[in-house]
């Protein structure tokens, strides 16, 4: 099955297809092979951040390796914000690819996007391309406090334009999410703006970014509501960087890579199988 066809799946039976961050091999292994045991469709991906370090086409390369072996495991730039990184992307035959052009003025957003799509398009017509509209605060770390305004939300009519405008598959939006975890403030989802957005997109892909740190039960909420596709990062950072500090405080003599590396292997592992559970895609390759 390609992307397209689990993302339709998805929608029409209400769960999500899994998106996960890496900047390492290892976590990328982790990740491809927690969802083959589950028999679960992945999306990985790499942000300009996460390519420069990792290498786009070295990205590509290495998750085509695990597609040949069989995984139904698909690459995307995650908010790729210029003209240049995104065209580097699907030049490197990515399998989709998220033009993030929120930041710019509206018209700006809409004139970027659509030149991404008829371009990816041209390139490979199954590949999909998403959009991004409302300002999605925080980064991807731990963070005290993140500003969370409705002013920063996505508009219902204006997601309809923007889909209309530049005829993307999947529409990042935003509704009470935020980048990364936050310590002293809760973070809630608006379920009920997400289904006025749900209504005037209907043949769009709804995206759910930022979903570290959310409570789980808003999720699965947001789910039934019309995400199709949720994004996690921060959660795993963590997962791997603690077990590693652990794993080096342990054996401080350790000098191995593979043998230090070990539990944070682990815990991404644990760490994604939880997601996959909770976003209801386990068994939905077989
Ligand atoms: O695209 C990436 C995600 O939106 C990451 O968000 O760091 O809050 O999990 P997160």
């Amino acid at each position: 099955m390609k992307l397209n066809d689990y993302f339709k799946k998805a929608k029409s039976e209400h769960w999500a297809i899994g998106h996960f961050n890496f900047s390492t091999e290892d976590q990328l292994k982790a990740f491809v092979e927690t969802a083959a045991e589950l028999k679960s469709p992945l999306m990985v991906a790499v942000s300009e951040g996460e390519a420069k370090f990792f290498g786009r086409k070295q990205a590509a390369v290495l998750v085509k390796s695990f597609q040949e072996a069989g995984n139904p495991v698909f690459l995307n730039a995650d908010h790729h914000k210029s003209w240049e990184t995104i065209k580097d992307a699907i030049d490197a035959d990515f399998d989709t690819v998220l033009i993030d052009g929120s930041k710019l003025p509206y018209d700006e957003n809409v004139k970027l996007t659509k030149k991404v799509v008829e371009y990816a398009k041209k390139k490979n017509p199954e590949m999909m391309v998403e959009g991004e509209l409302g300002y999605l605060k925080g980064e991807s770390q731990i963070q005290d406090n993140v500003e969370i305004s409705p002013a920063d939300y996505t508009q219902p009519e204006q997601a309809a334009d923007f889909v209309k405008q530049t005829g993307i598959d999947r529409l990042a939006i935003v509704f009470g999410n935020i980048h990364g975890i936050v310590t002293k403030q809760e973070e809630h989802l608006d379920i009920s703006l997400l289904k006025k957005i749900a209504a005037a997109v209907p043949d769009t892909y709804l995206v759910l970014h930022g979903a570290s740190g959310l409570p789980p039960a808003e999720i699965k909420e947001a789910i039934a509501s019309g995400i199709c596709n949720v994004h996690i990062n921060t959660e795993l950072r963590v997962a791997y960087i603690e077990a590693l500090k652990q794993a080096i405080q342990t054996d401080p003599k350790q000098t191995t890579p593979y043998k230090f590396l070990g539990g944070s292997y682990e815990a991404s592992k644990k760490a994604i199988k939880e997601k996959l559970e909770l976003f209801g895609s386990v068994g939905k390759t077989g």
